[in-house]
């Protein structure tokens, strides 16, 4: 059996690697691929200050105790709030928070499988050369032929989850750590070459304008629901993902600025691929708004107006691929985890389980795409669109709520201020604040708020 001061699963080398970890599961798809959408859908500036907003006063404040009940816990997180109910004396139901986390964690794989399989689709389509100097119809259609081949999506989805399967099997550190030494800073790397580009195109101001300056008039009460959800999703919070990383963390780190600094390169990263990808729009005469197809029309269409435009397009997408990778190998964690220390499992077999489940649940995605595209769950939403927003909009957001209410009302406050390491001073006065009363009125206010509208 593990130390308490070690996981048995293993151990992050440095708090610096833990700050990779961390923000290569925040970086993902919900930067490159779901921001410029959603703010794009939502009226740009008004939408992006609105989720500033969360991130700061909400989102930081739960990744802290996240990654604190994780570090304590060192398990994880359904163990580990097992320990914790244990320890305070608390319910047992506080346990949920683990499980619906676990839950929720192979839910999202199952869908971010699929898209991160498109991404994959056009780095090897645009290395052909397919779309250099198409028209933005032809592109258009490119997209819509791929969507409509199920066997196709199939493919590329079964790639990219068995990449994450063989990464994840192999452990923390020859798996996990290894893919996030390499992809991270290529990822960094090429968003600067990308964001030079969009300079240069013609459209910058046009595309910063939108995203920055603010609109409140095509900002919507559904829109802050929206955006509250996006801060969790981006931040990777509310399915203890964040808690089985911060079982991995090592006892020195700080906490406090492991995840400021997170939070400010996640969103970085979005606001950068944001800068990156409306000029682009803007500069060819393209809608804004155009939904989950921005990425994968407007960008390789882009790339084929320009100068060795295959070459970068297939970075781009093989960048966009390792971003989601990081992503999506903590989105196995919670579960993964759990087994294993259960069932005493192999590592290995867990994780071709798992993924094998994963396969077969994203097979409702790959169909909403195009024979099941007539098949609604509720209220209009296709199978996609229903485990996006019920992960999204309704999983994400309460599991953060009740992490923080649990930290800040049944976690022995002692415990919570060694983790974060505030003895004093006005950290320590405001911490309670954050997370016993502005998080969770923060979510819980956006909540009522959408249930209201929606009667
Ligand atoms: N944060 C990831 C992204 O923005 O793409 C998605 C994600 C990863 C959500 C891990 C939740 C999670 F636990």
């Amino acid at each position: 059996m593990a130390s308490a001061s070690e996981s048995r699963h293993g151990m992050w080398s440095s708090g610096w690697l833990f700050i990779l970890a961390a923000a290569g599961s925040a970086v993902g798809l919900g930067n490159i691929w779901k921001f410029p959408y959603i703010a794009g859908e939502n009226g740009g500036g008004a939408f992006v200050l609105v989720y500033l907003g969360c991130v700061a006063l909400v989102g930081i404040p739960i990744l802290a105790g996240e990654v604190l009940l994780g570090r304590a816990g060192r398990a994880s997180p359904i163990n580990a709030m097992r320990k914790h109910v244990i320890a305070a004396s608390g319910s047992p139901l506080w346990v949920l928070i683990g499980w619906s986390g676990a839950l929720a964690g192979f839910l999202i794989l199952s869908y971010y499988a699929v898209i991160a399989g498109w991404a994959l689709y056009y780095g090897v389509k645009l290395g052909e050369g397919a779309l250099v100097g198409a028209s933005i119809e032809v592109a258009n259609q490119t997209f819509n032929d791929f969507l409509a081949d199920p066997w196709q999506l199939i493919l590329w989805q079964t790639v990219f989850l068995g990449g994450t399967v063989w990464i994840v099997a192999r452990g923390v550190i020859k798996g996990l750590e290894t893919a996030i030494r390499w992809f991270m800073p290529l990822l960094f790397l090429l968003l600067v070459v990308l964001l030079a580009y969009a300079f240069n195109s013609g459209g910058f101001m046009a595309g910063a304008e939108f995203l920055l300056s603010p609109n409140w008039e095509a900002m919507s009460v559904d829109g802050l629901l929206v955006a509250m959800g996006q801060a969790f999703f981006t931040l990777s919070l509310g399915m203890g993902a964040m808690m089985a990383y911060g079982a991995y963390v090592p006892a020195n780190a700080s906490i406090g600025n492991t995840v400021i600094t997170v939070a400010l390169l996640d969103t970085v990263v979005a606001i950068a691929a944001g800068l990156a990808i409306f000029p682009i729009v803007f500069a060819n005469g393209l809608e804004p708004g155009q939904g989950p197809g921005l990425m994968f029309v407007t960008i390789p269409f882009a790339f084929g107006q320009m100068p060795f435009g295959a070459v970068f397009g297939v970075v781009f997408f093989v960048l966009v691929t390792f971003a989601a990778i990081t992503s999506a190998i903590s989105l196995t964690e919670p579960a993964l985890a759990y087994l294993v220390e259960q069932y005493n499992a192999d590592r290995s077999r867990v994780a071709i389980s798992l993924g094998v489940f994963c396969w077969l649940l994203g097979l409702g995605t790959v169909f909403s795409f195009n024979i099941w595209s007539d098949v609604h769950v509720v209220a209009g939403l296709s199978v996609f669109e229903f485990i996006d927003y019920l992960t999204q909009n309704v999983m994400l957001p309460l599991g953060g709520l009740l992490i923080a209410l649990f930290v800040g009302y049944v976690l022995p406050k002692q415990l919570a201020r060694e983790q974060l390491g505030i003895d004093g001073g006005i950290v320590a006065r405001l911490w309670p604040l954050l997370i016993g009363f502005v998080a969770p009125v923060g979510v819980a206010v956006v909540f009522v708020y959408t249930i209201y509208q929606s009667l």
